[in-house]
């Protein structure tokens, strides 16, 4: 049998300060968590669990960075809990989670994100345009590669609210009833990006999702766990559709005519 390597030395115990309360009123509880080589934030909260705080609530499924229902802040940053090894972190000082903070906070690390999901209900769904006469001869629609991978980096969003949580528009300035966030922006764009999507979706992206309120800060895409170039990929050219339509107009519905008649 191959000799075992030797552990790396990692420190035996860290320090957790995780937020206990509810309805937003509460306070930092320190913990000690006996720590092991891999370990990320979820396994320490999951510890602190079952060895001393039964009551402590947390949201999380996979522990695959898949779900996007982990989402916390740790050391004030917004991250995926199961996704954030402890040994990346500062040793020098104890590990703060938090509940994410641009939502209302429910109990302990549970934030309530519904209003996303209620954002979401107000973006039509994809409307395909009937088939041109070539595709209903063919008895098919192609797409080109190109479209194809552009929106497939949309479609890697997992819903964690982590560029949500920490977009100022949404955060500080609190302007959920004109802004949709970041998130909401990368479906307004694989959507408008289709190149069989009929809808116009320039006025609800100007209007009720509130593009122009976004200034590129970029933190958006410095926390999204997919790595989903939102402010390159979503906003800057959503930004641009919306600023082309109110000098041109007609470059909208020329474009529409151009996709209807072609292959
Ligand atoms: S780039 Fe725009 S959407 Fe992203 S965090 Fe900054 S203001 Fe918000
Ligand atoms: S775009 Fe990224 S950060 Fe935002 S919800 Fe989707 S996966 Fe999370
Ligand atoms: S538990 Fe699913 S993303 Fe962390």
């Amino acid at each position: 049998m191959a000799p075992r390597k030797p552990e790396k030395d990692i420190p035996r115990t860290v320090r957790f300060r995780i937020f206990r309360g509810s309805r937003g009123a509460g306070l930092y509880s320190e913990y000690e968590v006996e720590n092991e080589e891999g370990m990320v934030v979820l396994d320490a909260v999951h510890q602190i669990q079952a060895r001393s705080e039964p009551d402590l609530a947390v949201r999380w499924n996979c522990k695959a960075g898949k779900c996007g229902s982990c989402s916390a802040e740790v050391n004030g940053v917004p991250k995926l809990m199961c996704m954030t090894r402890i040994d990346t972190l500062d040793p020098t000082r104890p590990v703060s989670v938090a509940p994410i903070k641009a939502f209302p906070h429910v109990k302990d690390l549970v934030a309530d994100v519904a209003w996303n999901y209620e954002v979401n209900k107000r973006i039509p769904p994809f409307t395909p345009a009937p088939m041109t006469k070539a595709e209903a001869a063919r008895g098919e629609f192609r797409m080109a590669q190109q479209d194809v991978d552009r929106l497939q980096e949309f479609r890697k969003c997992i819903e964690c609210f982590l560029c949500q949580d920490v977009c100022h528009v949404l955060r500080d300035a609190q302007k959920k009833h004109e802004f949709f966030g970041p998130r909401f922006f990368i479906r307004l764009a694989g959507l408008d990006m289709h190149p069989k999507d009929d809808l116009d979706r320039v006025p609800m992206t100007k209007h009720a999702a509130g593009v122009e309120l976004c200034n590129i800060t970029k933190c958006c895409t410095e926390v999204c766990p997919e790595h989903i170039k939102i402010t390159d990929n979503a906003l800057i050219p959503l930004k641009e559709r919306v600023v082309d339509r109110k000098y041109d107009p007609l470059v909208w519905l020329g474009s529409k005519i151009f996709k209807r008649s072609g292959a």
